[in-house]
């Protein structure tokens, strides 16, 4: 048997199956929601072409079967189709999470022909003038619907992100309506996750109930419509932790099946992990293997030991695996405390604290911190 054989079963730990590869920070917009972190300005030593064959190379070996692409706007990167023919030729399943801008008919084809398998655009709004508001630019809405129906066109099935806000929620039903009129295949409304630059505009994102409730009751109407046309696109309603009795099973619990390798090549069990107080590994250092089964940053919140009241008790606790760490981190100050998004944590009341928080604040969408490699630089000086 392989060393590599003796490794997993030493440990009880899997194989990853998912790799999210963000190739880059950079990115032509600079939505007030972005999830990256707020000092990428200091994180902009990218991997090169042959260094991301190698963390392929090295996830594929290990079992990872999914790979996504994503960034910033992976399209920025001019080895991309280099990058998933690469992938292709070792097996994985490609996805291409991307703002639609820097995508063309021509660029479209060529990642057809490197293998893309699949593609996901993300649209702000239902009209130029919010979407322009949300990601600080006047052109991107016209450019992202013409390469959404320029992605089906081309064969792909067209699945669009749109990721709600307070400030967009209450158009869902243009939303949906113009995604109708594209020919989705799936939509996934995805309330916005309050990480990186979301949680420093957190309190002039999160909707009130009122608006949550409402968008939930037009996605159901929007389900019955459909069917009722005999149309299949598939909407996927993301309730927004600050509203849920319980947390999500985050990353499907730390370091159990998925890995996000950054741009500098730090390996990370989620996208915003970087932010805890911990080191977390790099490729140009240690293996991917090494990392998974053997790292302290990957082992230190697998399992339940750590789990600290009330989770250690709970027979939720292999459902959910205490929720989200950063999220912990992000509201306590402690990444190994219960999520206060469930409701038996005794931190809930941060939740509720935020929710009121929110409900007092009256900035425009133009008011809020664009994510932007300017503002960025104020951070990495604090
Ligand atoms: Fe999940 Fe912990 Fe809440 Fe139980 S107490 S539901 S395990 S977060
Ligand atoms: Fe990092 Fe949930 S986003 S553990």
């Amino acid at each position: 048997m392989s060393e590599k054989m003796n490794i997993r079963r030493d440990s009880g730990q899997g194989a990853p199956l998912w790799l999210l590869a963000e190739l880059t920070y950079r990115c032509p917009l600079q939505c007030a929601y972005c999830s990256n972190p707020l000092d990428l300005a200091a994180r902009q030593e990218e991997l090169s072409t042959e260094e991301w064959f190698d963390v392929m190379h090295q996830a594929r070996a290990l079992g990872a079967v999914q790979l996504g692409f994503s960034g910033g706007e992976p399209l920025v990167r001019r080895d991309l189709e280099a990058l998933v023919g690469e992938a292709r030729r070792l097996g994985f399943y490609t996805n291409l999470i991307t703002s639609g801008l820097g995508l063309d008919e021509a660029r479209i084809e060529a990642l057809r022909a490197a293998g893309l398998d699949h593609i996901q655009i993300s649209l702000q709004a239902a009209d130029a003038e919010v979407a322009a508001a949300v990601a600080g630019s006047p052109k991107a809405h016209a450019r992202k619907l013409a390469m959404a129906r320029a992605v089906k066109a081309a064969g792909y099935p067209m699945v669009l992100n749109v990721v709600l806000h307070r400030h967009n929620i209450d158009q869902l039903d243009a939303i949906i309506a113009l995604c109708a009129e594209l020919g989705a295949d799936a939509v996934e409304l995805a309330n916005c996750q309050l990480y990186g630059w979301a949680h420093l505009n957190r309190a002039g994102l999160l909707p009130s109930r009122e608006q949550l409730e409402a968008a939930e009751a037009t996605t159901e109407r929007w389900r019955e419509r459909l069917a009722a046309r005999g149309q299949d696109m598939r909407l996927l309603f993301v309730v927004p932790d600050y509203y849920a009795e319980r947390p999500k099973a985050c990353m499907g619990g730390w370091g159990a099946i998925f890995m996000t390798v950054a741009p500098d090549g730090t390996v990370l069990p989620c996208h915003s992990a970087r932010i805890l107080p911990m080191r977390f590994p790099t490729v140009r250092e240690h293996s991917l293997e090494a990392i998974w089964y053997q790292s302290t940053a990957f082992n230190r919140y697998r399992g339940d030991d750590w789990m600290p009241a009330p989770c250690r008790d709970c027979d939720e606790r292999h459902r959910d695996f205490g929720g989200c760490r950063c999220q912990a981190y992000l509201l306590t100050g402690d990444a190994g405390a219960t999520d206060p998004a469930c409701a038996l944590s005794p931190d809930h009341h941060l939740i509720l604290a935020a929710r009121e928080e929110a409900a007092a604040d009256t900035r425009s969408v133009h008011e809020l911190t664009p994510r932007n490699i300017h503002q960025s630089r104020v951070f990495c000086r604090e």
